[in-house]
């Protein structure tokens, strides 16, 4: 199997329901500057994340030295779009509300045990990196710009890599069936979430 190959079969095993409306890569490009700030607070934002669970769980060792570096990448991915834009001479726009995010967190079960409340954590960080990933998959083939085509395929083979590691600490942390059970779930929730938001090609979700 070529790399290509393995690529494709990891984003389709991230077990989305519901696919994305290709037609989104056509509304993103037409407004690169607005995908693009769009993208660089989700990058910001997924560092952010990282950071709070570290914060909210510092006993998890191994999930503190694992997500350590992570802030770090997420940080950097903030800066390749940063200076991307300034490649093109786009602006950074102001942070929009996250309709998607919210209704996410949303789903998050409150209370509960230490334990119940970081895998509703992993799992939803686990849900933004899954379909960010389909996301950059889809600009990563079809945006006209060849150069972008590259760029966003970075991004899809990090995100990638972070879905799977959140599921992962899942796992290590709660067991395999409760994550499979809850993971399902969560994707049922997101095919909901998904289908009432808006197509627009100004969000990266
Ligand atoms: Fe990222
Ligand atoms: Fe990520």
């Amino acid at each position: 199997m070529d790399n290509k190959e393995k690529e494709l079969r990891e984003v389709q095993m991230l077990g989305l329901k519901l696919p994305t409306d290709p037609r989104w890569v056509n509304l993103a490009e037409k407004g690169l500057e607005e995908i693009l700030t769009d993208h660089a607070y989700c990058e910001q934002k997924a560092a952010t994340a990282c950071i709070s669970l570290i914060q909210a769980f510092p006993e998890k060792e191994e999930m503190v030295r694992e997500l350590a570096p992570v802030v770090t990448e997420e940080w950097g991915h903030f800066r390749m779009v940063l200076s991307e834009m300034d490649k093109r001479g786009l602006r950074l726009g102001r942070q929009r509300r996250d309709e998607y995010v919210n209704q996410l967190l949303q789903f998050q079960k409150k209370g509960g045990s230490r334990e119940e409340r970081l895998l509703e954590k992993l799992l939803t960080c686990a849900l933004i990196e899954a379909r960010s990933c389909e996301r950059f998959r889809l600009l990563s083939l079809h945006i006209s710009d060849p150069a972008l085509r590259d760029w966003y395929h970075k991004f899809m083979v990090a995100e990638a890599g972070h879905y799977r590691l959140f599921i992962d600490l899942a796992k290590r942390y709660t067991g395999e069936a409760i994550v499979r059970q809850r993971w399902r779930e969560y994707l049922e929730r997101e095919a909901e979430i998904m289908k009432g938001l808006e197509l627009r090609g100004d969000r990266m979700h």
